[in-house]
């Protein structure tokens, strides 16, 4: 298969530029309203150990939703499958992925999937640490050894920002709470969830962190397995079928590889058995998803055949 140069994505960089002016930064967060929707960027770690990137590739984002899928492979090496889903399910939703309407009506009361955020703050209540800064040290740990970059840490001005403003996020906890989905108090899992979120990467950071989830879990230079292939599966599953939010679908139609977004406006990519990529522009459609970044990876799977279906 042809390999992503620089030269190639960074024409396709600039070209998708223009396209940030059909949507808006999220604002919901307070901190994250101050991105500048102007700037963008993207990286292709390939399997070979090569990594390409175009934009401002130095940039510093926070992780926000993409931190769902590295909380649940820590779940899973943690308690195994059977306890993860025993706490949260593992189908796709059409809501939006703040929604609480399912929490009500479907039974037992469990979050749907772990990519919408009843699902990962259950995740995130699953971490074995006694205290909130162990549970938030064993996300943190795992992203050091997959990024092989100990320097990577949280932005604390977002996560004080999101901590202050997320009430809808502490209804679905007290909704989990009462049908003991979730456990112990709820503030101090707003505490870890928050961190986690605000977790800051560059798109090169973030492009390893896909490659590893497109080479079976193993770690690109040593070939050391990381997270077992079959919970690396699991990830790439959920990504695949929810990682798009109520946009899975048609994502899965225009691009087909499994992908995350973030509502600071990144998109991870796992294109199996070739690379990881990872894609940041703040403006976002009215799903949460990057616009730039939709467009990008639409551009790029067309082009490189990526398509899995
Ligand atoms: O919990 C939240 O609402 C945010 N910290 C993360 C949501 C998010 O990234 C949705 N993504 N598109």
């Amino acid at each position: 298969m042809e390999k992503v140069t620089e030269k190639q994505l960074e024409k396709w960089v600039d070209h998708i530029r223009i396209y940030a002016n059909n949507g808006k930064v999220a604002d919901y967060i307070p901190a994250l309203k101050r991105q500048n929707p102007e700037i963008n960027a993207a990286s292709f770690f390939h399997l070979d150990g090569e990594c390409v990137q175009a934009g401002e590739a130095d940039y510093f984002f926070t992780i926000q939703s993409v931190s769902k899928v590295l909380a649940l492979a820590v779940a899973l090496m943690n308690h195994g499958e059977d306890a993860v889903f025993s706490r949260v399910g593992k189908e796709p939703t059409s809501d939006p992925f703040y929604s609480i309407s399912k929490l009500e009506v479907e039974k037992p009361s469990k979050p749907i999937n772990p990519m919408i955020n009843a699902g990962a703050l259950a995740v995130t209540n699953m971490m074995s640490g006694k205290t909130t800064d162990d549970m938030l040290h064993e996300i943190l740990d795992f992203v050091h050894l997959l990024t092989g970059d100990e320097t990577i840490d949280y932005d604390k001005e977002v996560a004080q920002s999101e901590y202050n403003s997320a009430f809808l996020n502490r209804s679905l906890c007290y909704f989990m709470k009462q049908n003991g989905i979730i456990t112990g108090s709820v503030e101090e899992l707003h505490d870890v969830y928050t961190k986690q979120c605000a977790i800051q990467m560059n798109v090169k950071q973030l492009a390893k962190v896909a490659g590893i989830f497109a080479n079976e879990g193993k770690d690109i230079e040593t070939g050391e397995q990381l997270i077992p292939h079959h919970y690396a599966r699991i990830c790439n599953t959920f990504m695949g079928t929810c990682g798009m939010y109520n946009q899975s679908g048609s994502f899965a139609i225009n691009v087909g590889i499994p992908a995350k977004s973030g509502v600071s406006g990144v998109i991870m990519g796992v294109v199996n058995d070739v690379g990881g990529v990872a894609v940041f522009g703040p403006a976002l459609d009215k799903q949460g998803n990057s616009v730039i970044g939709v467009k990008l990876l639409e551009i790029m799977s067309r082009y490189y055949q990526w398509s899995i279906f």
